[in-house]
């Protein structure tokens, strides 16, 4: 059976529209007979990373740090796939990137250059296979979230595992007010999650769909601004 861990880093857990995109892509894969789990990166306590490189040239694959982490090795140990779930902060949400700054002692330094470029791995006892990228962001592009899309890729490939691609939800918020839209996109991340699952791969087509526009990039701007205008105005 294959076992999920899912990191989700929103600041508002539970409300957030990260949330609703991880939910229905784990959705599916339970629907694919997986074991998921999530976690909340706020929830935890988690210190930022000493860089001593202790857990590289100490005492190998150990964090000496105390705090939240010693309860998460062992589940990102066990998991088979590793979901990173994330809205885009420019890039990202700080305990988010406190945690994985943390994955540090999961790393095995055995050095090797692959394409021009650096790369170490995962210690033999770490199962992950695979890393996926949930991402929602508040402004109309799907490229916007291009930088986290970047640093998934890079967690990945410097672990050399597979990227198994990102799951994109700009202007995320609209998913609420466009039920009809809304539905298709969180459809098509159940789908995602089910064949991510079955096939070991999410075709480019559900990847598009759950990307969709839902509405002009000209109308949420106008509304963006207008809603300022009056937040502005009744605040002077
Ligand atoms: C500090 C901060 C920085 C943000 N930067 C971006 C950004 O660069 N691009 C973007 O599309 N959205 C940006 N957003 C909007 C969030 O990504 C958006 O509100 C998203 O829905 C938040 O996820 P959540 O609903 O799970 O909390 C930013 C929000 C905050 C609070």
């Amino acid at each position: 059976m294959t076992r999920v861990l899912a990191i989700n880093g929103s600041a508002n857990m539970e409300k957030g529209n990260t949330h609703k995109v991880l939910t229905a892509f784990l959705e599916g894969m339970k629907e694919a007979n997986a074991t998921v789990e999530t976690v909340f990166a706020k929830r935890l306590k988690i210190r930022p990373c000493l860089g001593d490189f202790q857990c590289w040239y100490d005492k190998v694959g150990e964090c000496i740090q105390t705090d939240d982490m010693e309860s998460l090795y062992p589940k990102l140990r066990e998991a088979d796939i590793l979901v990173l779930a994330t809205p885009v902060y420019l890039p990202l949400p700080g305990e988010m990137q406190n945690l994985l700054n943390r994955l540090m002692p999961i790393v095995e330094p055995v050095l090797e250059v692959h394409e021009g470029r650096t790369r170490a791995k995962f210690h033999d006892d770490v199962k992950i296979s695979k890393i996926v990228l949930v991402s929602v962001g508040g402004w109309w592009e799907k490229d916007n979230l291009g930088t986290v899309v970047r640093i998934a890729e890079e967690i990945a490939r410097n672990a050399s595992v597979e990227f198994s691609g990102a799951l994109l939800r700009p202007h995320a918020s609209l998913m609420n007010e466009n039920k009809e839209k809304g539905e298709e996109v969180l459809s098509a991340a159940k789908s995602a999650g089910a064949q991510l699952v079955r096939e070991g791969k999410i075709s480019p087509d559900t990847l598009d769909t759950i990307s969709q526009p839902l509405i002009s990039e000209e109308e949420l701007i106008e509304r963006s601004n207008v809603a300022y205008r009056k937040a502005k105005e009744s605040s002077s």
